[in-house]
């Protein structure tokens, strides 16, 4: 099935970038500090940790394997590990890309907020202070506004395919991430109240704990890692046949992991220390208000309080920021889209146009119905449908597929793979331990 004209990503460190691209995104700098915010700190950092390493990472080995043993778009690689023609794997694909429809929409609701606070500080700058204030305030026209800007912006740079689109724009940026964020975490740490904050993320109380907090957990470590949507299996089909999948996996959910972690380094403490500044964080039983736009709060407080720097750095953190949830939206829109092109024998444009299309549709949908909408479809999919597609692909890998032939895959990046603990434990952790571990979580909150 593989095919000698298909992209490839040019190297190693290409994919690690594009995979980390994706991974890395609003999932780390949004998601996970304001579930760790609102669900004890500590204990919800704890969960994840373990989420990541038991759950979610044996899920991505699997996710890319099929992939690039299947060298072609998500239906096809799932329908290539089935040992006979069956309209299952097209059912659970067609879920796959759904889902990351719904994904998408909500994604560039959030994401246009950034948008939003990238530009305003310059509008200001140039003595359009209406218009910033517009686009700081919460309202259905500039949701909508927004979310449009941004899914615009991914759909221009799908059209582009994917070495020159998705490798190019995601190699260069995380360093620079990285960089802005260590030194922002310094400004952070020196300021009152930011010792709280970090007593807060840093030592847990169990009294937090709960069954609602490991399924929150759960589906935040598969968001993270763009888990079961199939965007993994894309990525892995790109994927040259040298490179070693477990290995090259591990790096990938380290840096993700690591750029989460450091987000949560960043706004547990500014929570605080804007609370001391008067920013009303917690209502007055102690809940958090507002938690979805938590950090849109808590930053611009940080940024005011650093004076004139405070519009630069304001605007560079925005604007990676703004890059990083790039890099994760094209990977939304690349699994359809890919599956468009070789399925229905479109051409990229076309299928960019209507694919995207239709998530502008659906972002909208959202918008008009903020309340109802927003909350509930980030937890159907992300809590439900993510971790039990990625159980459909574990199960495809585990128990579907041929054993011989997973491991002949597998070997290909790393000839003495059987030698390895690695090949002792994995397959039969994914057949029993995967399945066993996600029925007990879910169980668990019915
Ligand atoms: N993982 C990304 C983040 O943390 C978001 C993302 C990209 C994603 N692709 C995905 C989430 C596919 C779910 C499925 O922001």
């Amino acid at each position: 099935m593989a095919s000698a004209s298909r992209a490839q990503f040019s190297s190693k460190l290409g994919f690690i970038m594009a995979a980390a691209g994706s991974a890395v995104g609003l999932g780390n700098v949004w998601g996970f500090p304001t579930q760790a915010a609102s669900n004890g700190g500590a204990v919800f950092l704890l969960v994840y940790l373990v989420m990541v390493v038991v759950l979610a990472l044996p899920m991505l080995i699997a996710e890319l394997t099929i992939g690039r043993y299947g060298q072609a778009n998500p239906l096809r690689s799932i329908a290539s590990v089935w040992p006979n023609a069956s309209k299952i794997p097209l059912g659970f694909g067609l879920m796959g890309l759904i889902t990351a429809l719904m994904i998408l929409s909500f994604y560039s609701i959030i994401a246009g907020w950034l948008v939003g606070y990238l530009v305003s500080p310059i509008l200001d700058l140039v003595g359009l202070n209406s218009v910033s204030h517009w686009l700081e305030t919460f309202s259905t026209e500039r949701n909508l506004f927004l979310a449009f800007v941004f899914i615009a912006l991914t759909m221009k740079v799908v059209m582009k395919g994917v070495t020159e689109g998705i490798e190019r724009w995601s190699s260069r940026l995380m360093p620079l991430l990285v960089g802005l964020f260590v030194v922002m975490i310094i400004y952070i740490m020196m300021q009152d109240g930011a010792i709280e904050g970090l007593k807060m993320y840093l030592v847990p109380d169990f009294s937090h704990f709960s069954s609602d907090l490991v399924v929150g957990a759960m589906g935040q470590a598969f968001f993270s890692l763009s888990l079961g949507v199939t965007v993994m299996i894309v990525y892995g089909s790109y994927l040259p046949k040298d490179v070693n999948i477990p290995k090259t996996a591990a790096q990938v959910a380290a840096i993700d992991t690591g750029i989460a972690f450091g987000a949560g380094l960043l706004i547990l403490p500014a929570m605080f220390v804007a609370q001391k500044h008067g920013v009303q964080i917690y209502d007055q039983a102690g809940q958090l208000l507002n938690s979805d736009t938590l950090v849109f709060t808590v930053l611009p407080a940080m940024f005011d309080s650093m004076g004139s720097t405070g519009a630069i750095v304001s605007v560079l953190f925005f604007a990676l920021m703004l890059i990083a949830a790039l890099t994760s939206s094209i990977s939304m829109l690349e699994v359809p889209v890919s599956c468009a092109i070789e399925e229905l024998g479109q051409k990229r444009s076309t299928a960019v146009w209507w694919i995207g299309g239709l998530a502008i549709l659906l972002a909208s949908l959202i918008v008009f119905n903020f309340g109802s909408l927003f909350g509930l479809v980030i937890t159907v999919s992300t809590v439900y449908l993510q971790p039990l597609l990625g159980l459909v692909w574990a199960i495809c890998a585990g128990w579907v597929w041929n054993r011989a032939k997973l491991l002949e895959e597998i070997r290909q990046g790393h000839p003495d793979m059987e030698n390895s603990f690695f090949w002792k434990v994995w397959p039969n952790y994914l057949r029993y331990v995967c399945p066993i571990l996600m029925g007990l979580v879910f169980w668990a909150t019915i």
